[in-house]
């Protein structure tokens, strides 16, 4: 393979960029042409690529976000779409494709490959909710966001004595929450993976109460539901005063922890040796710190898995 392009495709994430410099500079190492394709699919069907070079790339891994812009497009779930975006890329000799992103985009590089062209998928996205790999990339720096941003409340829950409720990002996967009601200290986490009663987490904040604990965090993943409600319904039930603090998209910017650099270009080092094998139709992952590939099908169709040991020592150290 001669030629090849990438994409970053649905929610960004933090590393995106280490990515995109890592696939650059390889393929051209390796003697390859490389197309940065703009804003996701939605791009790849207009046309808007364009060469890369070793420069192009150059003074980004520290960036957050994605300088190829990215997007989530209903249109390349049809036919129609997935065939206008090949054409794109046959017009440009473009001979393989590189996607970084979520499960959303996965879809659309399975399409791809089936339709004849071969793609590889990096996982990323702050979720850490793709099956095959014990990271995404984001995931990391998403989670030390958070981690910064909860001991800053802690410090006015301590000051006021009062119950926060802190809602971060997760759709479908109770990750972040879990690893920073670990990292946090927090009294109670709630996941979508795992069904916590109430009334355990209202006479956990009460026992701490009665030891004179001065102030309580719970962490709860927007799958959950929302934070808001959870707050009153907290309030209600135990008359602390309790406010909801919801993170937000903070999550999802800023700067790469030295873990998401890393693994963002040991992944895109891995797809790009698969392309110089020729081979399409994979994702690459990280497991057991070793770098693996799976067929995305498959992986596709698998779901990934919370950690539930954490979740146990969790429920052991936070009584
Ligand atoms: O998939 C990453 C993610 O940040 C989810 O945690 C969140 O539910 C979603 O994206 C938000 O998407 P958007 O930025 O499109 O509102």
């Amino acid at each position: 393979m001669k030629r090849i392009g990438v994409l970053t495709s649905g929610g960004d994430a933090p590393g995106m960029n280490a990515a995109i410099r890592a696939v650059v500079r390889k393929a051209i190492y390796h003697d390859m042409e490389v197309y940065g394709i703009y804003n996701g699919y939605q791009g790849l069907m207009d046309g808007k690529i364009e060469q890369l070079n070793v420069g192009s790339v150059g003074d980004i891994i520290q960036r957050g976000g994605t300088i190829l812009y990215s997007a989530r497009c209903e249109e390349f779930k049809t036919d129609e779409g997935q065939n206008k975006g090949i054409e794109q890329l046959k017009k440009l000799g473009i001979e393989g494709l590189i996607v970084i992103g979520g499960d959303g985009s996965f879809q659309g590089a399975a399409k791809l490959t089936a339709k004849g062209f071969p793609c590889i998928g990096i996982p990323g996205t702050i979720d850490n909710d793709i099956a095959g790999t014990d990271y995404t990339i984001g995931f990391d720096t998403a989670l030390n966001t958070i981690i910064e941003a909860v001991d800053k409340i802690r410090d006015t829950a301590t000051s006021h004595e009062r119950t926060y409720v802190i809602e971060v990002m997760g759709r479908d996967a109770g990750d972040l929450a879990l690893w920073a009601g670990l990292a946090n200290g927090a009294e109670s986490v709630l996941i979508p993976e795992k069904d916590e009663p109430f009334e355990n987490v209202v006479d956990r904040l009460k026992r701490g109460s009665e030891r004179g604990k001065k102030h309580s965090i719970i962490i709860l993943a927007e799958g959950v539901g929302s934070g808001f409600e959870y707050g009153k319904k907290i309030e209600e039930a135990t008359n602390f005063e309790t406010r909801v603090t919801v993170l937000g998209h903070i999550q999802r910017g800023g700067r790469p922890t030295g873990a998401d650099r890393v693994l963002a270009s040991r992944l895109a080092g891995k797809a790009v040796d698969l392309l110089l094998d020729g081979k399409g139709g994979r994702m690459v992952g990280i497991q057991n710190n070793q770098l693996v590939d799976h067929d995305i099908i498959e992986a596709l169709n698998q779901k990934h898995n919370v950690d539930m040991s954490l979740y146990q020592l969790m429920t052991e150290i936070s009584i």
